[in-house]
């Protein structure tokens, strides 16, 4: 029997890994791309989820950590370091584990949702609470990597994006083709670059790395890529970085985004936008994909489903395309919000709240 073997192991012949490296791999990638039916009713097209809450710690992150701790592995490293608002400390800390690394994550102090510090816990990660936010984290976990014997294993190291890009790569295998438009959330900015790498790989020759030979396209055109922030995070959108940054979304809630002029290129190149989205359309967006489509993720994944919501909205989707739509971490991730969901405390659309009953079949009935 066949099972998916990670995606160092399905695209070796696109990362950069040698034949004699040690593969750190939990089996991430092959996340399924599901059809949404309530979204492509709404915009008379097609659109599909990429349900990165399927990875082995419940996010995309785990695409790029196999290939950052095989490259830590690879280099010698004995520790790895990462700033983090949750999910890539929760990625580092499992990925460390297995190639019996020390890994310390440098966190947002009360800043970070309760499941992915649980996770770092559990991995018996070195958690270190900084006061202040992600772009402060990230700073001193630079200066760390380079004046301590610790690998960085955030966005900024390369292996990551190349281990990310392979997202957009199953996109195309599953579709046959690039969809027309790729929506996405922006935080840090390293994922909406990889996508892009991955997309502009996918639609040119490609020289198998270990036999030379040419490969043909796999795709015959690239997507259009729609980013979207949150509004009291989109340094991208307002042009400057946002030395407080504030939203729900706290995995995307950062000031100052690494892969900045990454994410611009990916906009300009593709034809596409980085636009901000409200705390208010990012829950809303969430509890759409609970209600209607019957996939749960943590509120920063919901934002490119409440970029498209809110696009439609302004008249902005032109119908009869494809749509491809990451939701990036698992609802587990940051429960809370299912409950808190200020839609669903409204006693919004159609939201039954718990009751509590008598141990009765016939109360439990009515
Ligand atoms: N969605 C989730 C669930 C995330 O955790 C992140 C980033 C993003 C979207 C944004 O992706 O940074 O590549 O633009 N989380 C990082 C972390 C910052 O530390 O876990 P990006």
């Amino acid at each position: 029997a066949h099972q998916w073997r990670g995606v160092i192991r399905e695209y070796s012949d696109r990362l950069p890994v040698k034949e004699e490296d040690r593969i750190i791999t939990l089996g991430e990638g092959g996340t399924p791309l599901i059809h949404a039916p309530a979204l492509s009713d709404l915009v008379q097209g097609e659109v599909y989820l990429k349900v990165e809450g399927m990875n082995p710690t419940g996010s995309f992150k785990d695409r790029g950590m196999t290939m950052a701790i095989t490259a830590a592995v690879a280099q010698g490293a004995k520790a790895v370091v990462c700033a983090s608002t949750g999910n890539t400390s929760a990625s580092a800390a499992a990925y460390a584990t297995q190639a019996g690394l020390t890994c310390a994550v440098l966190i947002p102090a009360g800043k970070i949702a309760m499941g992915k510090l649980s996770q770092a816990v559990a991995h018996g990660a070195e958690i270190i609470q900084i006061d202040g936010n992600f772009d402060g984290c990230l700073e001193v976990a630079r200066k760390l990597a380079e004046n301590y014997p610790v690998f960085l294993v955030n966005s900024v190291n390369p292996s990551r994006i190349e281990g990310q890009k392979t997202a957009a790569f199953e996109v195309v295998d599953f579709l046959g083709e690039a969809p027309d438009y790729h929506l996405l959330p922006v935080g840090n900015a390293g994922n909406i670059t990889a996508y892009w790498k991955g997309y502009q790989e996918y639609s040119q020759p490609w020289t198998n790395q270990h036999t030379g030979a040419t490969v043909e396209p796999v795709a015959t055109r690239t997507p259009v890529m729609w980013g979207f922030q949150a509004a009291g995070a989109a340094p991208i959108v307002a042009g400057h970085p946002v030395t407080e940054p504030e939203t729900v979304a706290t995995a995307i809630r950062i000031g100052n985004p690494a892969s900045w002029e990454q994410a611009e290129a990916a906009r300009d190149t593709s034809g596409g936008v980085i636009e901000a989205v409200t705390d208010e359309q990012i829950l809303s967006a969430h509890r759409w994909l609970s209600a209607k489509e019957g996939v749960f993720v943590e509120p920063a994944s919901a934002s490119g489903v409440a970029g498209l919501l809110k696009k439609h909205a302004a008249g902005e989707v032109p119908a009869g395309k494809r749509w491809v739509i990451t939701v990036t971490g698992h609802g587990l991730k940051d429960p809370d919000w299912a409950i808190n969901n200020p839609e669903v405390v409204s006693g919004g659309t159609d939201y039954a709240a718990p009751t509590q009953v008598p141990q009765d079949v016939a109360t439990v009935a009515r």
